[in-house]
């Protein structure tokens, strides 16, 4: 129970990463908003959740909307009484629109811009508030091995939006330490989610495995055990920190 009686809000819950976060969090005592643009996939989370005995809500929305965003910070405090988690996990990555900032239209970086950085600003806005006034809590933003390197199938303003959020990690740690409220980075490598599905066969996923150390793409729970260190007291001393789970890629 290494998140006993905590309060997470997790965005982009309904599948992938998010999904294995948040049932993850929930056997381990946390009570959690699912915020998911997919109610179906959301609603499905939030029954793994009580079939394991464990309490969630579900809430419908989209992250690039403000007041989608506020109604899942608010909906945490009215349902469970308190916040103490913020996972700004939602993100899109398509590498049919979003490519080189020379193919790129203005309309696309601005889509992939609005999910994958407006989003945490909201929640980070709407969520760092309430922790303030529960005396601290943790902030876990999402990034990517792909802002830590240039690669040469780009897509730039995933990569950009992604290396922001870097910045904005700096930022919350420096302005909100002092307040008990500690804010890190997650970088995960190559993640077998849905995410990734229409990009991956079974050949491009060996292809890719030969080029990682551990020999394997990871898997959603490689990241939530990552976001359970950083959502629970025993990462209490971590703040401003940038974690890399990617077997070993960006270390080559
Ligand atoms: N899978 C990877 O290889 C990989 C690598 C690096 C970083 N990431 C990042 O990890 C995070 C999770 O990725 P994943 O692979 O689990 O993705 P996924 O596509 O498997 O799941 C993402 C979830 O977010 C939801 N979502 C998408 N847009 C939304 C929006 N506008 N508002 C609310 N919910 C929305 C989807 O419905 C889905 O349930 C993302 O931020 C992604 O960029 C993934």
């Amino acid at each position: 129970m290494r998140l006993k009686d905590k309060v997470a809000v997790i965005t982009g819950a309904g599948l992938g990463m998010g999904r294995e976060a948040s049932v993850l969090f929930a056997k381990e005592g946390a009570k959690v908003v699912v915020f998911d643009l997919n109610e179906a996939a959301g609603a499905e989370t939030v029954s793994m959740i009580t079939a394991a005995g464990g309490e969630a809500a579900l809430v419908v929305g989209d992250v690039s909307r403000e007041a989608d965003v506020k109604r899942a910070v608010d909906e945490a405090v009215a349902r469970f009484g308190k916040l103490d988690i913020l996972y700004a996990n939602a993100g899109v990555l398509w590498k049919d629109r979003d490519r080189s900032v020379i193919e790129t239209t203005e309309e696309n970086w601005d889509i992939v811009q609005a999910i994958n950085l407006k989003g945490p600003f909201f929640l980070t806005k709407h969520g760092i508030p309430k922790l303030i006034g529960n005396g601290g809590g943790s902030v876990i933003l999402v990034g990517s091995i792909s802002a830590l390197a240039g690669f040469e199938l780009a897509q730039d303003s995933y990569t950009c939006a992604k290396g922001a959020l870097i910045s904005l990690t700096k930022s919350l740690a420096v302005q909100f330490g002092p307040k008990g409220i500690r804010t890190n980075i997650i970088h995960p490598g190559m993640i077998d989610t849905p995410l990734q599905a229409p990009y991956l066969n079974d050949e491009k996923k060996k292809s890719i495995a030969g080029c990682i150390p551990m020999q394997r793409l990871g898997v959603a729970s490689d990241i939530a055990y990552a976001a359970l260190y950083l959502a629970s007291d025993e990462s209490t001393f971590c703040n401003g920190s940038e974690l890399v789970v990617d077997g070993g890629f960006y270390a080559m």
